[in-house]
């Protein structure tokens, strides 16, 4: 059986100190939701002290969400500790999180103290925070570069003074793995009280070593690791949770584990990207664009011989439906012809050829190829080969002011049918309008609208999916007229499930 590592996410606290990065309280409680939901034990709300506004999220997110504890943040300062409590009294598990700066520079400058004076403080504010809740945790502030034998005295006395956790944070981002693991060593054999707290990593970016670092610290004892989604936070960003857990799965021989349900990793991490307004690198570990996007034809040939050949993650471990093999001209038949098929097409060898023959041409202008560009190259191709059972004949849309009411003439085999459908909109009419005349239940899954270029006369392309049962299939189609581009997207797709007509009832 492998040891607990408890996941403590500071994205609405850490993350949100990133300036554009500011949620309002009905987003940080959907973030929140969703942290609760991907399996976190302790989710840093807020700093309740420093606005209303964090207060409010603070006590809003610990009404929202019960499973996991809802820290807060203060200083170590009674009226913070005060505040705090307050925010979170009607969390079902509380924490409040208390610290105070350890390292020289701290000390000496930012607090103008000195080092018992600093440990006076500490003890005081732990003593003050268990007043009202059990659970209090500490953080030795640049605890990163503090000197060891200092910070294991701050260590012992606060967790005698009542700490359940004790946070030794790399604030600056400036240990070397090695350097953070050895100061977890020293504190798990320096420290005597120590299993009576749990350890817990908060590393900082600044040189790119955060995750190293937290695992170096989780080799090395500690049972806590401080984690963002997407790795964001101050400057450089803070450990990314993505990283460590994917990190932990893939090496089990480190017997530590996490509860996180990994699968919902990415829908969080978009989540949090749109939300936050903070894009994901396309290269990031775990959650970047192309961190299964494989695109030279040796690894693409490898990849759909036996996917663990270049990958060490499985996708569909991380919420992504499979790995991408990313379509440019170095590209190979074998990714052409499995990309085409997970889009509903099967060609065969004279058909792929041609196919493969114009997505050459095409891809020594166009860096990246997307599936619409496929699906467009498959129609041009083939289209007089894959016979069109259903064609849209006639279409009339009258909408503005008007309730949007569609007409459609459709040619289903050798018959010809019209329905007439309002909606809320043109789209949605003509859909409804379509759907009556076939016999397959039908949604639409996906629905993207695209300009090609600029300006109100350009061409735009539309890309459906639809689902029918199990069964996914993807529409195209591209005009100046976007309603007639996405019904003609809609048609499109119901020919790959070989919609047949519904029979009229008397
Ligand atoms: O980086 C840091 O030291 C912090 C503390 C407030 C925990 O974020
Ligand atoms: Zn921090």
């Amino acid at each position: 059986m492998s040891e607990k590592l408890f996941i403590f996410d500071t994205t609405l606290r850490d993350g949100e100190q990133v300036p554009g990065c500011q949620l309002n309280t009905v987003e940080k409680i959907e973030v929140a939701r969703a942290l609760e939901e991907l399996g976190v034990d302790i989710i840093e709300a807020g700093f309740p002290i420093s606005s209303p506004g964090d207060f409010n999220s603070v006590r809003e997110i610990s009404k929202a969400v019960t499973h996991p504890t809802i820290c807060a943040l203060t200083r170590a300062v009674q009226k913070d500790i005060d505040v705090a409590a307050d925010a979170l009294s009607l969390a079902k598990h509380k924490r409040i999180h208390t610290g105070i700066g350890v390292s020289e520079s701290h000390i000496y400058y930012k607090l103008k103290s000195n080092p018992e004076e600093i440990i006076e403080r500490a003890v005081a504010a732990v003593k003050h925070a268990k007043k009202y809740v059990e659970d209090v945790e500490f953080y030795a502030e640049d605890a990163g570069r503090a000197d060891n034998e200092y910070l294991a005295r701050v260590v012992e006395a606060v967790i005698a003074a009542g700490a359940t956790v004790v946070n030794i944070p790399d604030t600056t981002g400036y240990c070397l793995p090695l350097q953070y693991g050895k100061k977890i060593k020293y504190l798990m054999e320096h420290v005597s009280n120590i299993d009576k707290a749990i350890i817990s990593t908060h590393c900082h970016n600044d040189l790119g070593m955060a995750t190293a670092n937290t695992l170096e610290g989780i080799i090395n004892g500690a049972r806590q690791a401080e984690v963002t989604i997407n790795g964001i936070g101050e400057r450089a960003g803070n450990t990314s949770l993505e990283e460590v857990v994917m990190a932990l799965r893939c090496h089990k021989h480190l017997n530590v584990d996490t509860g996180i349900n990994s699968k919902l990793i990415t829908s969080t991490s978009r989540m949090v990207s749109s939300m936050m307004n903070m894009p994901v690198q396309a290269n990031k570990a775990i959650v970047g664009r192309n961190a299964f996007a494989h695109s030279s034809g040796i690894h693409q040939d490898g990849v759909l011989k036996n996917r663990e050949s270049y990958e060490i993650i499985d996708p569909v471990d991380v919420g992504l439906d499979e790995s991408v093999i990313a379509l440019t001209a170095r590209s190979g038949r074998a990714a052409l012809s499995h990309r085409l098929e997970l889009l509903g097409y099967k060609l065969e060898h004279e058909e792929l050829d041609k196919v493969y023959k114009k997505f050459l041409e095409l891809a020594d202008q166009k860096k990246d190829i997307r599936d619409d560009d496929l699906l467009y190259l498959v129609g041009a191709t083939t289209g007089e080969k894959i016979s069109k059972r259903i064609q849209l004949k006639y279409l009339q849309i009258l909408t503005g002011t008007l309730i949007p009411t569609a007409t459609v003439i459709l040619k289903i085999g050798d018959s010809e049918r019209t329905a007439t459908s309002t909606g809320n909109g043109p789209v949605d009419a003509a859909v409804k309008a379509i759907k009556s005349l076939i016999n397959e239940s039908v949604m639409i899954t996906e629905f993207l609208i695209q300009a090609m270029n600029k300006g109100s006369d350009d061409v735009g392309r539309v890309h459906v999916q639809l689902k029918c049962g199990s069964m996914l299939v993807h529409g195209f189609s591209a005009n100046t007229d976007v309603v007639k581009a996405a019904v003609e997207a809609f048609v499109d797709a119901l020919n790959l499930i070989n919609a047949t007509e519904k029979k009229e009832t008397k």
